[in-house]
């Protein structure tokens, strides 16, 4: 039976990843710290089992991965304006908790290690591809970049198997009484409770948008299918839409109300295009988006 440690794993994807290792027979170890997961989150299930630790902290980590087959690696200050508020934390975490990772991995022998990355690495572009010019303007963004490049380094440096996941925007529903994430599902949620949409600037900005099951499916693939050596891949769903045909789309799927377009200024850092050219993560990992925006807001809107 194969093993798998994940970091992160209490949190909006970790606690998906978690359920497709699981179905997937493996046992599971979860590394979480809970500033944003919850035990809620997780299944109960007798080959899952849960640690309370923070990656900043290198003391110990060695332990938690030490027989795993493979680390995935989520733990992090995963909120752009959390990064912005308290940026040495989220270098702390971001960052040093990567190193501390791949150390106690090369340490304990686990030569494999899936890390969740993310498009804010990359200038403004249509159809990015790995090789895109990489130019975060946050210190989210910031913080995965140097983490990647850290993370290429080590996998030379100590022989270890690196992947590098870069996540665009995802969507997915949680369980209920949990925040939401991201705007499609803050769309909805704001669509079915206040009727009005807050969109930032005229909506003209585009995004890719991928569901949370698909980002688990990948995250997985990840681990099975990586070749040696570092590798990078985008994980998206490969199609754009601007924020205001989004709020569209969730105007016309509620078609018996009203939906106030509230539009906000402009955010400063917000970038004009963002969507990925996902035909690496295809060819190498045998991935493939399976979830289609539109039906799940559809089936959001009518009370799914
Ligand atoms: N959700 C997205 O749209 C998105 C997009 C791109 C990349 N990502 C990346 O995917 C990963 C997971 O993101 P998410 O959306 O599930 O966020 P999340 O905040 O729901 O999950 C992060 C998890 O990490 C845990 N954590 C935070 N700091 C920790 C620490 N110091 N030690 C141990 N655990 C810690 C949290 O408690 C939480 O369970 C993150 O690395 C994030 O940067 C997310």
């Amino acid at each position: 039976m194969s093993r798998v440690v994940i970091t992160g794993g209490a949190g909006f994807i970790g606690s998906r990843a978690v359920v497709k290792f699981l179905e997937q027979d493996y046992s599971v170890d979860v590394v979480d710290d809970f500033s944003t997961g919850d035990m809620e989150s997780l299944p109960a299930h007798p080959r899952l089992r849960v640690f309370r630790h923070d990656v900043s902290v290198e003391e110990g980590l060695e332990e938690f991965v030490n027989g795993a087959d493979a680390v995935v690696h989520l733990a992090a200050v995963s909120s752009v304006p959390a990064c912005e508020k308290d940026v040495k934390r989220a270098f702390e975490v971001n960052v040093r908790g990567v190193e501390n990772l791949a150390k106690a991995c090369s340490r304990a022998g686990v030569e494999r290690i899936v890390f969740s990355s993310t498009a804010a690495v990359y200038a403004c572009g249509n159809l990015l591809s790995e090789t895109s010019p990489t130019n975060p303007v946050s210190v989210y963004g910031n913080t995965k970049l140097v983490a990647e490049e850290m993370l290429r380094c080590l996998s030379e440096q100590e022989n270890l198997c690196t992947t590098v996941l870069r996540i665009f925007n995802v969507y997915g529903r949680v369980r209920p009484g949990r925040g939401v994430y991201g705007v499609v599902d803050q769309f909805i949620a704001d669509a079915l409770s206040k009727g009005c949409l807050k969109v930032f600037g005229d909506g003209s900005q585009v995004r890719d948008f991928i569901h949370v099951d698909d980002v688990a499916e990948a995250v997985f693939r990840a681990v099975v299918n990586a070749a040696g050596g570092h590798q990078v891949f985008n994980i998206g769903s490969g199609q754009g839409i601007s924020v205001a045909d989004l709020a569209l789309l969730i105007q016309a799927s509620i078609p018996a109300r009203k939906i106030e377009v509230i539009n906000l200024p402009a955010r400063p850092a917000d970038i004009r295009y963002s969507v990925a050219d996902v035909s690496k993560a295809f060819k190498h990992l045998g991935f493939k988006p399976r979830f289609n925006l539109k039906t799940y807001i559809e089936q959001r809107t009518r009370g799914w």
